[in-house]
């Protein structure tokens, strides 16, 4: 199974970084189980998981931001409920049965790809906050 993960998506802040690679892959998973036509209980323990690794990220990084500042706090929490709605759209064309083909598709572009982009375009703006405030090196 491709990853979707790479280490340039990384932002410094530790626990920031495996909360993305346990999404990114997470859902690398659920498309790779759409892919492969799973059965529907096997995609909704998926998303379950999925579902929890999103509540308890956002809160998370959207803590980080505030704590540094970052100037895109507002515009990540936003991106962040779009996320949210897409996800619930998906699991829904799930639950009533659409064309795994279809969701696939869906998943790619508006869970991996948006994330990815997400990453690069937002949360990225974290790094340099992050570099700034770290203790000098003795
Ligand atoms: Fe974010």
């Amino acid at each position: 199974m491709p990853r979707t993960w790479t280490d340039s998506l990384e932002i410094g802040i530790p626990l920031l970084d495996i909360q993305h690679q346990q999404l990114l892959d997470e859902m690398d998973r659920l498309l790779e189980g759409l892919k492969t036509k799973k059965s529907n209980r096997e995609i909704k323990s998926i998303l379950k998981m999925l579902d929890g690794y999103v509540a308890v990220h956002f809160q998370y990084e959207e803590g980080c931001m505030n704590n540094y500042q970052c100037p895109v706090a507002c515009d990540n929490k936003n991106a962040h409920q779009s996320f949210v709605q897409m996800l619930t759209q998906i699991k829904s064309d799930i639950e009533m049965n659409r064309n795994f083909d279809l969701v696939a598709d869906q998943v790619q572009r508006n869970l991996l790809d948006w994330f990815v982009n997400h990453i690069r375009r937002i949360d990225k703006q974290l790094e340099p906050l992050v570099q700034a405030n770290k203790p000098m090196a003795s």
